[in-house]
C-alpha cells in the first residue's frame, strides 16, 4: 500500500499518514501527534502371604510414584501462568462492555471491548530508547514493566544490527477521542474505524504498546515497515521479549483493524511466545481457558 501523504496538521496539532498509521501519534509535534488408578489394587483374592507382601511393596512403591507425579503436577503448575479468559474479564457499565482488568498485561481492548474513560495506567515511564516523540511528549511513555521489556528488544535488535527507533507508546482517552476526529473529519469514519481505535478501545490508552520504526521509514508507520529488515526482525523475535505483533495481516476480520507490523503490544515472555508459535490474534488467545 502507498501511504505517504502527510496531511497538514491543524488545530490537533497533527497529521495524518494517509492510509496506515492514521490513528497512530506518527509524526513529531508539528507533524502529528497524534493475553490412573493403580492397577495392581485390584484383583487381589488370590494371593498367597508372600505376593500379598509383594503386592503391598509394589503397592507402595507406586503410592511413592504417584507422590512424585503429583508434586511434578504441582511444580508445573506453579511455572505456569493461568490467563484470564475474555469472558471474565468484561461487564457491561453504562451500556458498554466495559474490562475489568484494565492494568492486567492480559487485557483485551478491542471494539467490543472498552478501557474505562478514566482509566490511567499506574507506573508509565519513559523507556530509554531512541525515539521521534518529542522530548516530555506522554507519547514517549510505557508501564514500567513494558518498558524495560522495550529497552531489551531495541537491544537484541541493535544485538542483531537493526536499528529500531520508538514512535508512539501511551496516550490519553482524550488524546485517542482527538486522533479518532481528525481522521474521521479527514478520511470519512469508515476508514478511520479501520485505522485507528476510538476513544477507550485503544490498546495505546494502556501503556503496553509502542508503534515503532526504523530510520529509513523515518517516523512514518506504514505498511511497508512489514518489508523492512527491521520489521522483519521485529516479526520474528518481538515474543522472546514479551511482545506481539497485535494486527496481523489477513486477521483484520477478527481485530477489526487494517495489518499494522509497526504497533506491538506487550503481554510478557510466556503468553507472547505461544501467541507466535500459534498465529494467533490476543482475541483468539484469549477467547478458551489455558
Ligand atoms: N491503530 C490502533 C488500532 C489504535 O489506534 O490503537
Ligand atoms: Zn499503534
Amino acid at each position: 500500500m502507498t501511504m505517504k501523504n502527510l496531511v497538514v496538521a491543524t488545530g490537533l496539532s497533527f497529521a495524518l499518514l494517509a492510509g496506515c498509521q492514521a490513528g497512530d501519534d506518527a509524526q513529531t509535534s508539528n507533524q502529528q501527534e497524534n493475553q490412573t488408578e493403580n492397577e495392581g489394587q485390584t484383583n487381589h483374592s488370590a494371593n498367597t502371604d508372600e505376593t500379598q507382601n509383594k503386592d503391598n511393596q509394589n503397592n507402595d512403591n507406586q503410592e511413592g510414584n504417584q507422590d512424585r507425579e503429583d508434586q511434578k503436577d504441582d511444580e508445573k503448575q506453579d511455572d505456569s501462568v493461568a490467563y484470564p479468559t475474555m469472558a471474565e474479564t468484561v461487564e457491561k457499565k453504562s451500556g458498554n462492555l466495559t474490562v475489568t482488568n484494565p492494568d492486567s498485561i492480559y487485557v483485551v481492548a478491542n471494539k467490543e471491548r472498552n478501557l474505562p474513560s478514566d482509566f490511567v495506567p499506574k507506573n508509565l515511564v519513559e523507556p530509554d530508547v531512541s525515539s521521534y516523540a518529542p522530548k516530555d511528549d506522554p507519547k514517549r511513555l510505557m508501564v514500567q514493566e513494558a518498558a524495560t521489556a522495550l529497552e531489551d528488544m531495541f537491544a537484541g535488535a541493535k544485538d542483531d544490527g537493526f536499528e529500531l527507533k520508538a514512535v508512539s507508546g501511551y496516550r490519553s482517552y482524550e488524546r485517542q477521542e482527538a486522533i479518532f476526529a481528525y481522521n474521521a473529519e479527514q478520511r470519512g469514519e469508515e476508514v478511520a474505524n479501520q485505522v485507528s481505535a476510538q476513544a477507550g478501545q485503544s490498546e495505546h490508552q494502556t501503556g503496553l504498546t509502542m508503534d515503532i520504526s526504523t530510520p529509513s521509514l523515518g517516523s512514518s508507520l506504514t505498511e511497508e515497515f512489514g518489508n523492512t529488515p527491521e520489521g522483519q526482525w521485529v516479526a520474528e523475535h518481538a515474543h522472546e521479549y514479551g511482545f506481539v505483533v497485535r494486527y496481523l495481516k489477513g486477521k483484520e476480520d477478527i481485530t477489526g483493524y487494517q495489518y499494522e507490523p509497526w504497533h506491538v503490544r506487550y503481554v510478557g515472555k510466556e503468553a507472547a511466545t505461544e501467541v507466535h508459535k500459534a498465529g494467533v490474534t490476543l482475541e483468539e488467545f484469549f477467547s478458551e481457558e489455558k
